[in-house]
């Protein structure tokens, strides 16, 4: 069984916060690059059962339906697991009624939706094409065609953005009855817009006071918070996103995109030119078994359920006899409750700080 990424780059805008890679839309380019997808494709994948794939960007959305045909006909060479979770990633503006009938039916059974806020004001301070009007009606319409699984981008700590704003956003989300929700701090990223115009990240300990509200409503409205950003009803986690923090093998395809098969690592070359050019890989990474344990740790420990001690051990051998784990405990930071080990709730926020210790600890 396989995971699957695969990154279509062309955006209509460009956020102000944005530095994932992506460029401006532009149909020839489209053409040319759907064919290095699909020659990438045939190069790499070694035909086995694909049970999560997930087509992201840039905005997958934009393709008009003639390029989305072209794609789906590409993706028809993976050997597909009946029971596929199989999500796109769409933008509220390029998403119209005739994309999600079309996306509906070939098979696919998860929208993730980028709203990132439902104030205009915002919307427009982020450069995003829609207003919330417009998600409404997104949404809306996603239910009528038929799907049920879907998942909503929320983004918070803009400047100037107050708690209060974090909590009418929350009550605008709560109405639309979304069972899945991805939230993100504002990063301010070099190579953007903000960065540029000098925008500064807001106050931390007001960050920490949205994220609390955020943790705190979504749960007392039955979302299950299962990850560090990541929250669904019962039964609407993403398999998808599961792969990686299990830290299981995947494939990623696409300008831009990473992915893990067998102990390498590898990331695509983030230049259209060279992407398009077959020039697909930028660097590998072939991991020693204590990268491995130690991405194990890091990626595991992001999910609120945390480690299997009993799989963990399996797989790689007693886990207490590190010490990080025996002091982390003491200290309350992780919990051991006879299956699992995980974060102690009250420092999920700060995990990152807590898993920096983990790296001078599994390498003998
Ligand atoms: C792959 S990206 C973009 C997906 C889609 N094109 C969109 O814009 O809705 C996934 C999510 O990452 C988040 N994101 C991107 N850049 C960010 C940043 N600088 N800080 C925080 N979150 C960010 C946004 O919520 C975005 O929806
Ligand atoms: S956030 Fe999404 S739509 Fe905006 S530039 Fe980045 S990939 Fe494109």
């Amino acid at each position: 069984m396989r995971s699957v990424y695969i990154h279509i780059p062309f955006c209509s805008d460009i956020c102000n916060y944005c530095d994932f890679c992506k460029v401006y839309y532009d149909s020839d380019v489209v053409s040319r690059y759907l064919d290095a997808l699909e020659f990438e494709i045939a190069k790499r994948y070694n035909g086995e059962v694909v049970s999560t794939l997930y087509i992201g960007g840039g905005t997958p959305s934009v393709l008009s339906i003639s390029e989305l045909e072209r794609l789906f006909q590409i993706i028809s060479r993976f050997n597909l697991d009946s029971f596929l979770e199989f999500t796109f990633e769409c933008n509220v503006d390029s998403l119209s009624y005739d994309k999600m009938l079309f996306l509906f039916n070939h098979g696919v059974n998860r929208i993730s939706l980028g709203v990132q806020t439902f104030n205009d004001k915002f919307l427009k301070f982020l450069n995003r094409g829609h207003c919330s009007a417009d998600v409404v009606r997104v949404v809306d319409d996603l239910k009528r065609v038929g799907f049920r699984n879907i998942s909503v981008d929320l983004m918070y700590a803009f400047p100037g953005e107050s708690v209060s704003d974090v909590s009418s956003d929350l009550d605008f989300l709560l109405r639309l009855d979304i069972p899945h929700v991805s939230t993100y701090s504002l990063m301010i990223e070099p190579h953007t817009k903000f960065f540029v115009d000098g925008a500064l990240s807001i106050d931390e300990d007001l960050d920490y006071e949205m994220y609390r509200l955020i943790c705190d409503r979504l749960r007392d409205n039955g979302y299950k918070h299962y990850e560090v950003s990541n929250f669904s009803r019962e039964g609407f986690c993403s398999r998808h996103n599961l792969t990686y923090w299990n830290n299981f093998n995947y494939y990623g395809f696409g300008c831009g995109a990473s992915g893990y098969i067998g102990n390498v690592r590898y990331d695509n070359t983030r230049s259209l030119n060279k992407y398009l050019a077959h020039d697909f890989l930028w660097h590998e990474d072939v991991l020693s078994k204590s990268d491995i344990i130690l991405n194990e740790f890091i990626l595991g420990f992001r999910k609120l359920d945390g480690i299997n001690i009993s799989s963990f051990s399996q797989k790689y051998g007693d886990i207490f006899k590190y010490d990080v784990i025996n002091r982390l405990i003491l200290e309350g930071k992780l919990i051991n409750d006879g299956c699992n080990i995980y974060i102690n709730p009250s420092y999920v926020y700060i995990s990152n700080t807590i898993l920096v210790d983990f790296i001078g600890e599994v390498y003998e």
